[in-house]
């Protein structure tokens, strides 16, 4: 007779790689304005306790061994330290950023001003877009969110300037307004050979780009809408340590299923502006 066991299945064995990212200080953070649902002018915000929090990432990334590079913030531009906006920067070129509402308009010239300073080739954009938080690589490919903020053109300006495939995703909650809050990059520098993984929102996209997510991932990790809702995608990863919401721990335990090591950061205070551990977090490839 034979015995059939079934093995348990066994994690796979993650590797970390050294990142350089662009953030900035919350020092003018506040919220006066409302361009997302998440944000409530009429609710008070705590600039110094943002300032905390904040500070708690920026650590985070540092006893990582990141490099983080910092922009100073500017007066009046309380939403600047979302730097995940500011621009998508690949191959040293630095895509500028083109903001959708008024309000942040001049965060894009400040965001390229600081590129051209650090060395980077800046390519002025054309087309409305929101930098990293509707760009992202997975990968080869480059992901593209639209809907609410970025232009579909400039998925289009995107290709051509960096000669990859990027792919167009539809966003269809005003919740979820930028792609990395729907979307979470998994293995930044993926082994030659090796696919990179992603964790999606599937609520957040219209069918045809659900379609396409489903086919390229089929193994990607979805995320309950609980965690979601406390912006828990919008995390950063290094390929093993994955910093993420602390509130979100359903997507916790299934990054600790796959192999992740995930580190939970409480930023309820940037979340009032309807933003989280991404948004803070620009990354620097050159
Ligand atoms: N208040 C900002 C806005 O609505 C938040 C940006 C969040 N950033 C992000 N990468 N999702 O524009």
């Amino acid at each position: 007779m034979s015995v059939l066991t079934h093995p348990t299945p066994v994690a796979p064995v993650r590797t970390p790689s050294k990142r350089t990212v662009l953030m900035c200080r919350p020092d003018f953070f506040t919220v006066n304005y409302r361009i997302n649902p998440w944000m409530h002018p009429q609710n008070p915000t705590d600039t110094s306790l943002a300032v905390k929090q904040w500070e708690v990432l920026y650590q985070t990334y540092l006893d990582l061994g990141f490099t983080v590079e910092l922009i100073d913030p500017i007066d009046g531009l309380p939403d600047m330290v979302y730097s995940a906006n500011g621009g998508f920067v690949l191959d040293g070129i630095a895509y500028g950023a083109l903001f959708t509402y008024e309000q942040r308009a001049a965060e894009g010239p400040a965001y390229m001003d600081w590129f051209r300073e650090a060395g980077y080739t800046v390519a002025e954009p054309e087309h409305t877009n929101e930098g990293e938080g509707d760009i992202l690589l997975v990968g080869d490919v480059i992901l593209a969110g639209t809907g609410f903020r970025s232009d579909i053109e400039s998925h289009q300006e995107v290709a051509k300037l960096f000669g990859r495939e990027v792919i167009t995703l539809n966003l269809i909650n005003p919740s979820f307004y930028h792609l990395d809050t729907a979307v979470a990059v998994l293995d930044p520098s993926p082994a030659p050979g090796e696919k990179a993984n992603i964790a999606y929102l599937e609520s957040a996209f219209d069918e045809p780009s659900l379609k396409i997510l489903r086919e390229r991932y089929p193994d990607a990790i979805l995320v309950s809408e609980e965690d979601a809702t406390v912006l828990g995608l919008n995390s950063y990863s290094d390929g093993y340590n994955v910093v993420i919401a602390s509130r979100a721990l359903g997507f916790e335990k299934q990054l600790r299923e796959r192999g992740y090591n995930p580190i939970g950061v409480d930023l309820s205070e940037l979340l009032l502006g309807g933003g989280g551990v991404k948004c803070c977090t620009l990354e620097l490839r050159r």
